[in-house]
């Protein structure tokens, strides 16, 4: 009797040790059985020699809403492209694509696309500043709006505010600004006689964060942005009220503040992992990086931003990047309905959300709630 169960024991040992290996392999082709299914497939993004860079974030912003809205009305040649290959990106019935399409589509703006590996945030600026571009004209630099006898007249008063002008003058041509685009603002308050100097507003695309130097072994994101935004000294800067009162031009120390001043519908966060050492190489910061699904911005707006606008985000994309400081590969965490997928040029699988949360991250994109 005895025997027979350990026999059968046995054999029950080895069919499960044999499904384990079946499962093992059905996971690395298909991901866990409980995420497979069509819905959560999209295409894989052919490359086209050292383009990882390109694929990683077409597949990033293949996966916000709100940027493909936003590009629907649009016809200029770069933005159809655009949305052509994001559309394809969600396309479950496509299997891999080519981004030549719109590789040409920056080609014909004069960018050159050597097949050198390239940094992802690089492309990403270049992106949106040429889709802008295309859309209303070559932007004006602020010397060629302070030239303006127009814009003289008007920003001499408060040279501080030339900048939100500028905001506005490129307006009318544009009717809803893009979603990755916000409003960062930055404040000076003199350290002795609490003067603030007028506002400066800068318009941006994304955020640059250092990894938290306070971090032991592992920063927090709400950590770095805490201490982005945390105000510095400045010193040196003339106070208009001090020196007034003093008679003479007096220079002093100020608290300088920066923080959102309109929130972009979808924040782009960059996070800087190169270090520079004493010897003059550079070394890749690998430390990880807590990262929430769920962003909450409020404590990082302005006054006037904080009644007016929504603070919450969701996590839908993380462009992580492997290897060392001037090579590697990028891909991408990418969300699709519901579903977390790992995409790396052709190879797309679903994964969970603890392998999302464990990557290196790179670039995170949160769309506003
Ligand atoms: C890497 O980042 C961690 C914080 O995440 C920090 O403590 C550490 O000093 C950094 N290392 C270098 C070489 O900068």
């Amino acid at each position: 009797m005895s025997g027979v169960l350990q026999d059968s024991t046995f054999w029950w040992t080895l069919c499960l040790t044999g499904a384990a290996a079946i499962a093992a392999t059905a996971y690395v082709l298909f991901g866990p059985e409980s995420l497979r299914g069509r819905d959560s497939r999209v295409p894989g993004l052919i490359n086209l020699g050292n383009t990882c860079f390109i694929n990683s974030i077409l597949q990033a912003m293949a996966s916000i809403p709100s940027l493909l809205q936003w590009l629907d009305s649009k016809e200029t040649p770069l933005a159809v492209s655009l949305k052509n290959v994001l559309h394809a990106l969600n396309d479950n019935n496509e299997v891999n694509i080519s981004p030549e399409e719109l590789t040409q589509a920056l080609m014909r703006h004069r960018w050159l696309i050597d097949h050198q590996q390239q940094d992802a945030l690089e492309f990403y600026h270049v992106l949106l500043t040429t889709l802008e571009e295309e859309m209303t004209g070559p932007t004006l630099s602020l010397s060629d709006l302070i030239n303006d006898p127009q814009v003289e007249a008007q920003s001499s008063s408060t040279k501080g505010m030339a900048l939100t002008k500028i905001g506005s003058f490129s307006a009318p041509s544009q009717p809803k600004s893009c979603p990755l685009q916000g409003l960062m603002s930055s404040s000076l308050v003199c350290c002795d006689c609490q003067h603030a100097l007028p506002t400066r507003y800068e318009s941006i695309d994304s955020i640059s964060l250092p990894l938290s130097q306070r971090a032991a072994s592992s920063s927090s994101l709400v950590e770095c942005l805490r201490d982005y935004m945390s105000s510095e000294i400045v010193d040196d800067i003339e106070c208009p009220s001090c020196s007034k009162r003093a008679g003479v031009k007096t220079k002093r120390s100020f608290r300088k503040k920066l923080r959102i001043g309109r929130p972009p519908e979808v924040l782009c966060l960059n996070i800087i992992r190169s270090v520079w050492r004493s010897d003059g190489t550079m070394v890749k910061n690998r430390s990880r990086l807590v990262f929430p699904l769920t962003l909450d911005i409020n404590s990082f707006l302005t006054t006037t931003a904080t009644r007016q606008d929504k603070t919450k985000y969701q996590l839908r994309a993380v462009v992580e990047h492997l290897g060392g400081p001037s090579s590697g590969h990028y891909c991408t965490y990418r969300q699709c309905g519901r579903q977390w997928l790992y995409t790396s040029d052709t190879t797309v699988y679903p994964v969970y959300n603890h392998e999302v949360m464990n990557c290196e991250a790179y670039l995170l994109f949160y769309q506003m709630d």
